[in-house]
């Protein structure tokens, strides 16, 4: 570290377009915010650079859905963002966003910078366009059937039916998600970064330069670089994104991917006119904090985009975390399979370090974890509640009931007292050689190793029963237990800020600068506060109430996904109206001979009397139905069935065991009665 003069910490901008989980905070917030905070305690020069990352075509479609704008969106999800952050103790020197005029001017600048260097080269392809819509098609804007699974809901970049990645132009039968119009190809103009142009630039400043990232990241890089890196476009037909800033390139805007990592610059000069010393100087060293499905961009397109520019830094590590499932599952926003932030919250009233905890002790460090209620539950009441919040409670009550609330002086210290007494530096030095290493879990667990020592030390003195016979030894003991408390306060600050102040508020103390934690922290004869509870234990009920809560959201899914799965595209208004739908009646029903499926029935439309081959003889026999309503499609073109022309449709549903049924009015209607 001692090359480097200041400390650059970025995490990932999230996406606004929804609120912030769990699997957020594990993977990038709170291990920077630890980070970050060691570090401010150390009184090293640091800054935390964050904001929302308000481009890109899932914000648009979402705009979309909702008819609004996009800015609504960002807008609305930016400030619940925010504001969990806060709640949650991230302490971000700056957390910008990227619709901020700020950021589209440096984001322009760059790539015109860039541009004008000759850095890019020009690209022209075919892509979907949608005329009645008057633009080109993102590729989740195109819907289609899937080449390889045959699933008819395929977007144009992935089948999620078979889980292939695609190009659009892959998709059998291809539509434009906007208007259902049939998309055609036509020309259009991108600017791409040659990546492989800095191919060898990587290797050799990564997998030379750099064998100390984490296995992972390493990995990852090590297997981009070694299938070999093509061009990327770097620009889109969008309307909703930083403008290209060259002639002849209206309706395009930068690729998502190249304006928000700029972000992380922007966000800096947001927060101060130095921000070039951050990001310019050799002797500062920027990590970025991201998730692992982020580590292309940062490892290898970012660095890319920053070498070509030439006057930036490098990244000097990429702590990136695998992922957090939960209860066994992927958290999943579209399938509000998370722990949102801000309802953890309302439930969790100031409980921030609980989840804090949890997430660290549980970190998906070096593979994918699990999150379980139950572990959350086990985790407060055992380690929280019954080692620290145990061991600051006894020592604190203690010195309140023997000697009013003074710290005692210290007598001769016996060898164990000296034992013990050593063991808070070295405990220290362990958190500290973790950090230095992002290994937060082990810096943690060390961090519960010394509250661990002062239980034990408690347990083996037993101040209680010496008090009515050695009052001198107990001054000793509660005097060493009063260290380790008061070193507790500052030695978990970074992984728990809210309880750490509140356990300064117990002993009535400032914060202690790092380097001077270790042995006497607080002085014979200072005055401490009233003790509370540090943390209270969770009962088995409010983490019963969580677990209902995803079972409801797994059934509701279950239900969603019959309807998700045969989801057709949409049709417009004018398009719905054409459809003429009647109430009828089966007058007469017999089976199609050489079929096990059709009946031809004799419907009474109101209008006419017609036949209809439907596909419901494994259901019901010409018996079963006769005198039945239906409801039937009367205007659908006739169609021959096994010789017989079958004009219109009977409208059934599928039942939970998958057996037809007849979908028919509330009550009995008069034969002819329009259904809308
Ligand atoms: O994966 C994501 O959520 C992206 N929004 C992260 C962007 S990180 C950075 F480059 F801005
Ligand atoms: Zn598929």
């Amino acid at each position: 570290m001692s090359e480097f003069k200041r400390t650059l910490v970025t995490t990932a901008l999230p996406y606004a377009n929804g609120p912030v989980h769990i699997g957020h905070l594990a993977g990038v917030y709170v291990p920077a915010d630890i980070y970050v905070r060691y570090l401010r305690a150390r009184g090293e020069d640091v800054l935390m650079i964050g904001g929302s990352d308000e481009h890109g075509v899932p914000i648009t479609i979402k705009a979309q859905k909702e008819g609004v704008s996009p800015q609504v969106i960002v807008d609305r999800y930016h400030s619940i963002i925010k504001k969990s952050f806060e709640d949650f103790g991230i302490s971000f020197d700056v957390y910008s966003r990227t619709s901020s005029k700020l950021h589209h001017e440096l984001a322009s600048e760059f790539f015109r910078k860039l541009y004008d260097d000759g850095k890019f080269i020009e690209r022209s392809s075919m892509q979907f366009y949608d005329e009645k819509a008057g633009q080109f098609l993102a590729d989740r804007y195109i819907i289609g059937t899937c080449p390889h699974c045959g699933s008819d809901r395929a977007y144009g970049d992935q089948c999620e039916a078979c889980g292939t990645s695609l190009n659009a132009t892959d998709l059998i039968n291809p539509v434009s998600a906007i208007t259902g119009n049939k998309p055609e190809l036509r020309e259009t103009k991108h600017w791409y970064l040659p990546l492989d142009r800095y191919e060898s630039w990587l290797r050799e400043w990564i997998l030379d330069g750099h064998k100390e990232w984490k296995s992972n990241v390493y990995g990852q890089c090590k297997s981009w670089l070694d299938s070999g890196l093509q061009p990327r476009a770097v620009t889109r037909d969008l309307d909703w994104g930083v403008p290209v800033p060259i002639e002849g390139a209206e309706g395009k805007v930068l690729y998502v991917w190249f304006d928000a990592p700029i972000g992380y610059i922007s966000a800096t000069k947001e927060l101060t006119p130095d921000w070039e010393k951050y990001w310019k100087d050799k002797s500062t060293r920027m990590i970025h904090f991201i998730g692992k499905d982020n580590i292309v961009f940062h490892c290898i397109i970012f660095p890319s985009m920053l070498k070509a520019e030439g006057s930036y830094i490098l990244p000097d590590n990429v702590p990136a975390n695998e992922f957090l499932n939960l209860e066994g599952d992927k958290i999943s926003t579209s399938r509000n399979w998370a722990v949102w932030l801000h309802e953890y919250l309302e439930d969790f009233k100031d409980k921030q370090d609980v989840l804090r905890y949890v997430l660290t002790a549980n970190a998906p460090e070096t593979k994918d974890n699990d999150f379980t209620w139950k572990d959350f539950q086990a985790r407060n009441n055992n380690e929280l509640v019954a080692i620290y919040g145990n061991f600051v409670n006894r020592a604190i009550v203690l010195t309140h009931k023997y000697f009013d609330g003074i710290v005692p002086v210290r007598g001769e210290l016996t060898e164990y007292d000296v034992q013990v007494l050593e063991e808070i530096p070295a405990i220290i030095k362990k958190v500290e050689d973790n950090l230095e290493y992002f290994h937060f879990r082990e810096a943690l667990k060390e961090c519960m190793n010394l509250a661990r020592l002062g239980n034990k030390y408690l347990a083996d003195t037993e101040p209680w029963k010496l008090i009515k016979t050695d009052v001198e030894r107990v001054k000793t003991i509660l005097n060493i237990s009063l260290q380790i408390a008061a070193n507790l306060s500052s030695l978990t600050e970074p992984f728990m800020p809210f309880s750490a102040e509140k356990l300064r508020r117990f002993l009535n103390i400032a914060p202690i600068a790092w380097d001077e934690m270790g042995g006497n922290v607080l002085q014979a004869g200072h005055k401490i506060s009233e003790a509370g509870l540090l943390f209270d234990k969770i009962e088995d009920d409010e983490i019963n109430k969580q677990i209902d809560k995803l079972q409801a959201t797994k059934k509701a899914n279950e239900l969603n996904n019959i309807k998700v799965a045969d989801a057709k595209s949409d049709i417009n208004f004018e398009e719905f109206q054409k459809l003429d739908i009647r109430a009828g009646k089966i007058i007469a029903a017999e089976k199609v001979a050489k079929t096990k499926k059709l009946l031809k029935l004799t419907i009474d439309t109101g209008i006419d009397k017609r036949t209809v081959v439907s596909g419901i003889a494994e259901y019901y026999t010409p018996e079963d139905v006769v005198g039945k309503q239906v409801s039937i499609v009367v205007n659908l073109a006739p169609k021959e069935l096994k010789g017989i022309m079958s004009q219109g449709m009977i409208l059934m549903a599928e039942d939970s065991d998958g057996k037809l049924v007849f979908v028919v009015p509330e009550k009995a209607v008069k034969a002819g009665s329009e259904i809308r």
